[in-house]
C-alpha cells in the first residue's frame, strides 16, 4: 500500500526509519508492505536514500489517489489541521504525533474521519513509544478508569534528571534535550507544563469519556526548581518529577501538571532520563504502569509506524477502528482544593511553632518546612503568617500521598 508522510523531521525521519529497517518484518507479521510514496517538506534533502520522494506541494499528496495512509509529523496546528481535514475528506486514514493538534482539534478530526469511514489515530501524541492510546482504547474497554498518575513530558524528565545526578544546570540540561531531539519547536511548551497537559487532557478524554479543555487544567513548570530544591529532595530520600495528575470523582474531575516530591520507592520516582510512565487506575483491575521512551526519533517513530499498518490493515479489510463519540465537558477542579501536603523552602529558619507545619530540615544554607495537608486557602493563609513574621517562602512543592479525602 502507498502511504505518505508530512513532515521529515525527528518524528518524519524516525518512522522512514522504522518502516525500512523493519520493512520485511512487518510485512511478514501483518501482510502489509508499505510504500513510502511521497515526503512532504520545506527542505530538499540532498543525498537522502529518500531524496527522489521528497514533495513540497501538499496536493502532490492529497490528490494522488494511490496514497491511502497519511503519517502527519509536522506539528503545529497550522496547516496542519487544513491539511490533515483535507485528507480525511479526501478518504485517507491519517496518523500523527501531533498532540497540539490532538488536544485542540482531536474531537472535530474524530468526527470527520467517521463520517468519511477512515481512520484517525494518534498513538504516538502521548507518552513517546509507549502504546498507551491502544491499551486505554482497547484493553481497558472493560474497566471504569478512575485515575491516571504519569510522568508525560520526555524533555522535563530528562533535564530533571541531569540536574540531579549531574549537577547540570536548567540550561545545560535543556540544551542537551534539544540537541537529542526532544524539545518541542518551542521547548516553553515542555518546561512550563503546556505538553503534558496537553497529553494528560488526552488521556483523560479516551479513559474516562469526558471532553477535557486542555487549557483548564492547572498547570505548573519546572521552570523554578533550584539547585536548592533537589538538595532538599536529595536529603528526604524524594525526587522531584513533573507530574500529570487526574481523577474522576462521580461527575467531577480534578487535574494538574505540576512538579511534586515522590518518596524514593514512588513507581514515578524510579522514573528517568528521557523516559515516560503512566500509571491508570480501574476499578477491577487495580492499578497497572507502564513506562518507556515518551520522545525521540525512532521510539516515536515505533508509535507512528504501528498506526500506520493498523491503518493500513484496516484500509486493506474495507473496515475502521476509528469511533466518535460527543462527551460531555467537564471543568478540571483543582487538586489544590482537596488538601495537600507541602514542602515550603524559605530564606531563614521560622520559629516553632508555626500553624500548619509539621516539621522543618536545614541541609548547609537551606532551610525547609513540611506541612499538614492544607487546602488552598489554607496554604495562602500560612504563607501569609510566614510573611508577617520576616520569612519568605522561596519555593513551594506539592508532595505525593495517597489519601486526598475523596470518596472514589
Ligand atoms: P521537527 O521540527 O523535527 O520536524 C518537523 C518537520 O516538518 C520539519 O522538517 C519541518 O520543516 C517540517 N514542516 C513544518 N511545517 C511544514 C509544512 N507546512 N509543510 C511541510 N513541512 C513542514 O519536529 P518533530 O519531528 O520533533 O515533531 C513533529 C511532531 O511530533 C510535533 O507535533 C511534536 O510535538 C510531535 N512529537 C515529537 C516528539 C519528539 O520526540 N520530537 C515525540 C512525540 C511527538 P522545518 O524544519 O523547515 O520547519
Ligand atoms: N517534547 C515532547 C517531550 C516530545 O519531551 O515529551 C514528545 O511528545
Amino acid at each position: 500500500m502507498d502511504i505518505a508522510i508530512l513532515g521529515y523531521g525527528t518524528v518524519g525521519s524516525g518512522t522512514v526509519n522504522v518502516l525500512t529497517r523493519n520493512r520485511e518484518l512487518i510485512a511478514e507479521d501483518s501482510g502489509e508492505v508499505l510504500r513510502i510514496k511521497a515526503i512532504l517538506d520545506l527542505k530538499d534533502f540532498p543525498g537522502d536514500p529518500y531524496e527522489e520522494r521528497i514533495v513540497h506541494q501538499f496536493e502532490d499528496i492529497v490528490n494522488d489517489p494511490t496514497i491511502e495512509v497519511v503519517a502527519e509529523t509536522m506539528g503545529g496546528l497550522h496547516p496542519a489541521f487544513e491539511y490533515v481535514s483535507k485528507l480525511l475528506e479526501a478518504g485517507k486514514s491519517v496518523v500523527t504525533s501531533n498532540k497540539d493538534l490532538v488536544a485542540a482539534y482531536g474531537e472535530q478530526l474524530l468526527e470527520i474521519a467517521a463520517a468519511h469511514a477512515v481512520d484517525f489515530f494518534y498513538e504516538a501524541s502521548v507518552g513517546g513509544g509507549i502504546p498507551i492510546m491502544r491499551m486505554i482504547n482497547e484493553c481497558m474497554i472493560q474497566e471504569r478508569i478512575y485515575e491516571i498518575m504519569a510522568i508525560l513530558n520526555g524533555t522535563t524528565n530528562y533535564i530533571l534528571t541531569e540536574m540531579e545526578e549531574e549537577g547540570a544546570s536548567f540550561e545545560e540540561a535543556l540544551e542537551d534535550a534539544q540537541e537529542l531531539g526532544y524539545a518541542e519547536q518551542n521547548p516553553e511548551s515542555d518546561v512550563e507544563g503546556m505538553d503534558p497537559a496537553r497529553k494528560l487532557a488526552i488521556l483523560s478524554t479516551h479513559a474516562f469519556c469526558v471532553d477535557v479543555d486542555w487549557t483548564q487544567i492547572e498547570r505548573r513548570g519546572i521552570t523554578h526548581i533550584t539547585p536548592d530544591d533537589i538538595a532538599i529532595a536529595k536529603a528526604i530520600d524524594h525526587h522531584i518529577k513533573l507530574v500529570a495528575r487526574s481523577r474522576m470523582v462521580g461527575s467531577r474531575l480534578f487535574a494538574s501538571v505540576e512538579p511534586m516530591l515522590l518518596p524514593e520507592d514512588h513507581k514515578l520516582a524510579q522514573i528517568e532520563d528521557v523516559y515516560n510512565s503512566i500509571m491508570i487506575k480501574g476499578n477491577m483491575l487495580d492499578d497497572i504502569t507502564v513506562q518507556g521512551k515518551g520522545a525521540g526519533s525512532l521510539p516515536t517513530g515505533s508509535a507512528v509506524a504501528a498506526d500506520l499498518i493498523m491503518a493500513a490493515i484496516n484500509k486493506k479489510d474495507h473496515v475502521t477502528s476509528t469511533t466518535y463519540h460527543e462527551y460531555a465537558k467537564v471543568k478540571p477542579e483543582s487538586f489544590s482544593s482537596l488538601g495537600q501536603t507541602y514542602m515550603l523552602r524559605t530564606d531563614k529558619s521560622v520559629s516553632m511553632p508555626q500553624e500548619g507545619i509539621i516539621s522543618g530540615i536545614q541541609v548547609d544554607h537551606i532551610h525547609a518546612y513540611f506541612t499538614k495537608q492544607l487546602k488552598s486557602q489554607e496554604l495562602r493563609d500560612l504563607i501569609q503568617q510566614l510573611e508577617i513574621r520576616g520569612v519568605q517562602v522561596l519555593s513551594c512543592l506539592v508532595m505525593e500521598q495517597e489519601d486526598l479525602s475523596v470518596n472514589r
